[in-house]
């Protein structure tokens, strides 16, 4: 099996999409662009793992129109514009997450946390995971009903613009994690598995301030435990 084979799939989509475009007189390496004179790197936002009406009536199209068309690019296009001429304009992502500060970090952890919740996310998601993730829930929650008592608390007093995140932990054991504006677990020692945003950019046109029922249905009808087992590997 190829390196490439047990990439998870978004996470294959972010490296095709933000490989290094290069031109020259010298050798071209993987992903070269004829037509790019620089090494710049240029970031560009990730396609959709559906369609923007595809979680309707749970999630509409307006949001997503305004969600991934208007914030999820600006971020892309902030980060752009931000990292010319600095030494960050060369590098990939996630170590651009890894290494900035301000306004570099927000809008590359930003670019990244929305890539990472468009997959947290399925049309008829929702139910309980079962397997080794499962497994982890259980042990840590007691039950699945537990664990989702915990995540809606977490998600709902998330003061402020943040993100609520199921992780692993380095010892293998699950938690849930809050972060405030655009921090993430990639700056951790903790392994993202799933993520809802709770911006009231991700709920306002659907759910006016009720992040409560936002949460809720994130949980019944959204979340892609497929996708949070594949990171739990
Ligand atoms: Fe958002």
């Amino acid at each position: 099996m190829g390196q490439v084979a047990v990439l998870p799939g978004w996470m294959l989509s972010l490296l095709l999409r933000f490989r290094p475009r290069i031109k020259g007189s010298g050798p071209r390496g993987d992903g070269a662009h004829p037509n790019q004179k620089d090494n710049t790197m240029e970031h560009t936002l990730p396609a959709l793992p559906y369609a923007m009406d595809a979680l309707a009536p749970h999630i509409s199209k307006e949001t997503f129109e305004y969600h991934y068309g208007k914030h999820h690019q600006a971020y892309v296009t902030n980060l752009n514009n931000l990292i010319k001429g600095t030494e960050f304009e060369n590098l990939g992502l996630e170590d651009i997450v890894k290494k900035s500060l301000g306004g570099v970090f927000n809008n590359a952890a930003q670019v990244w946390n929305h890539t990472f919740f468009w997959s947290s996310m399925k049309a008829g998601g929702g139910g309980e995971p079962g397997g080794a993730l499962g497994d982890a829930i259980n042990r840590k929650w007691g039950s699945f009903a537990a664990f989702k008592e915990a995540f809606t608390k977490s998600a709902v007093g998330n003061f402020g613009s943040g993100w609520t995140w199921l992780v692993k932990k380095p010892d293998g054991s699950v938690d849930i994690v809050n972060t405030s504006n655009a921090a993430t677990p990639l700056t951790t020692a903790d392994r993202a598995l799933l993520t809802i945003d709770v911006w009231e950019h991700a709920y306002y046109i659907d759910y006016r301030n009720a992040r409560p029922k936002f949460v809720e249905t994130f949980l019944n009808h959204l979340a892609n435990w497929e996708f949070a087992a594949k990171n739990f590997g």
